[in-house]
């Protein structure tokens, strides 16, 4: 009997023991910083890496060529990509602002239809596009502009009959179908149009983010070095992180991995009532209907994200693109309409997203103090910023 106690005195002492252990673990890292090892591995996750972008672009077998990086890079200052001659992707997508429009309204060409234009560094990242992702590749996605009457106005033959005169001398491997051009038929034209597509699509791969002082945050803490990732963020900055991966508050549930988008569809309470919507519910069906989607202009097995695609359902009524959160700092407007001037009115409407009575929403609203609303301010502006910018 007594042996029996002894026994169980003993394994309770090592259950213990290896209790404080683990405990003493979870607590190592985050022991001056106030970060636990759960914590620090999403913060891990969150770090700026391109690691993805061979994976995510698997359909363009140029992505990585000199030559139709180059070709890209220069297609895409060209306005003799649009029906009028007038507009180039860059004049929405402006190197200088972050490759985003600086105009409020930015379907120039109909403002009717207004959407944001968003910015371009690290879209490559990125497994659907446009808004409503309508395109599930970067090259396809720049052919629907070239063709969308309301934005570049053109079609593909004239588009194809550009490039084959304005380039061709340049980068003869890339474009040795050219030749066939007078007497081409659609497939001809189509092979070349998706040339093109790939050829903005590799230039567009090269366009990332700088890191930020967020980046080199991580990269302190990884490193242990804290007294250098106390130096990069202060308190204010530390709280509102804190802030944002707190699943309470909800940012990270949709806002995470290393562009701060989950790559989903969310209804966040922005429909735009009484215009007609653009939301994943209609973004979906066009997207199946493209000629130029991964199943059907492509490798089947490339293309699992599209096979198991969510076709319908109520999840998908004013649902948008979980937009990235590091590409904002030149952003005239926040949303895909553009309906808020600030990041402020971004996170008031987290903290009281407006009732939409029979629609589908996936945010409840954030219990945000006045001071923390601040916090988690300033921490959005930390991802906008560019690391060799101290600025706070
Ligand atoms: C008239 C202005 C305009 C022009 C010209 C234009 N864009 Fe855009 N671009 C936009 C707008 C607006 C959106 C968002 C539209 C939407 O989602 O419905 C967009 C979306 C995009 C996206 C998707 C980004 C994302 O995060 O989903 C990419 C990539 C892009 N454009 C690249 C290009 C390329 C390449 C060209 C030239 C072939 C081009 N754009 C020309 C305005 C423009
Ligand atoms: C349920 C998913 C979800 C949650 C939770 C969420 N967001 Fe968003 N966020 C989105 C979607 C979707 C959009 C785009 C909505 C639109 O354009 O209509 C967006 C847009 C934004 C934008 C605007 C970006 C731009 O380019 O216009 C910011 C900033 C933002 N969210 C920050 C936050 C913060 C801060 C939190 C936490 C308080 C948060 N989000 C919580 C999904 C979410």
């Amino acid at each position: 009997m007594s042996r029996l106690v002894t026994g169980g005195c003993v394994l309770l002492f090592v259950l213990l023991l290896a209790l404080l252990l683990s405990f003493h673990h979870a607590h190592a890292v985050g022991a001056h910083t106030g970060w636990s090892n759960d914590d620090i591995e999403v913060l891990r996750h969150l770090r700026l890496s391109n690691s993805a972008l061979a994976d995510k672009n698997r359909g363009n077998e140029l992505l990585f060529r000199d030559d139709a990086i180059e070709l890209g890079r220069r297609l895409f200052t060209d306005t003799g990509l649009s029906g009028s001659g007038q507009f180039a992707c860059a004049s929405c997508h402006r190197p200088e602002d972050g490759y985003q429009d600086t105009e409020l309204i930015t379907y120039r060409l109909n403002p009717k239809a207004a959407h944001r234009a968003p910015g371009l560094l690290g879209v490559a990242l990125q497994d659907w596009f446009f808004w409503d992702g309508r395109a599930d590749s970067l090259w396809s996605q720049a052919l629907a502009v070239i063709e969308d009457p309301m934005e570049l106005a053109s079609n593909r033959s004239q588009a194809v009959r550009h490039l084959c005169t304005q380039y061709e001398k340049s980068f003869p491997a890339l474009l040795r179908n050219c030749r066939a051009l007078p007497k081409a038929n659609k497939q001809d034209i189509d092979r070349l149009f998706v040339t093109l597509g790939k050829s903005l699509a590799a230039f567009e791969t090269g366009l990332m983010p700088p890191a930020t002082r967020f980046d080199l945050y991580v990269d302190a803490l990884l490193a242990g070095k804290q007294d250098e990732a106390a130096s990069l963020l202060d308190a204010k900055e530390v709280a509102g992180l804190k802030l944002f991966l707190d699943p309470m508050i909800g940012c990270i549930n949709c806002h995470n991995g290393p562009m701060f988008s989950n790559s989903g569809f969310s209804a966040v309470a922005t429909d735009a009532q009484g215009y007609p919507e653009h939301d994943r519910k209609r973004g979906v069906g066009l997207l199946l209907d493209s000629e130029f989607n991964c199943l059907k202009w492509g490798n089947p097995a490339d293309c699992p994200k599209l096979q198991y695609v969510l076709t319908d359902g109520a999840e998908t009524a004013g649902a948008y693109k979980v937009p990235s959160l590091r590409n904002l700092r030149h952003a005239p407007s926040y949303m895909h309409d553009g309906r808020y001037r600030n990041l402020e009115a971004v996170i008031e409407h987290y903290r009281n997203p407006a009732t939409l009575p029979l629609r589908h929403v996936d945010i409840r609203p954030a219990a945000l103090l006045p001071h923390q609303r601040k916090q988690l301010l300033s921490f959005l502006k930390v991802l906008g910023t560019d690391a060799s910018n101290q600025e706070k």
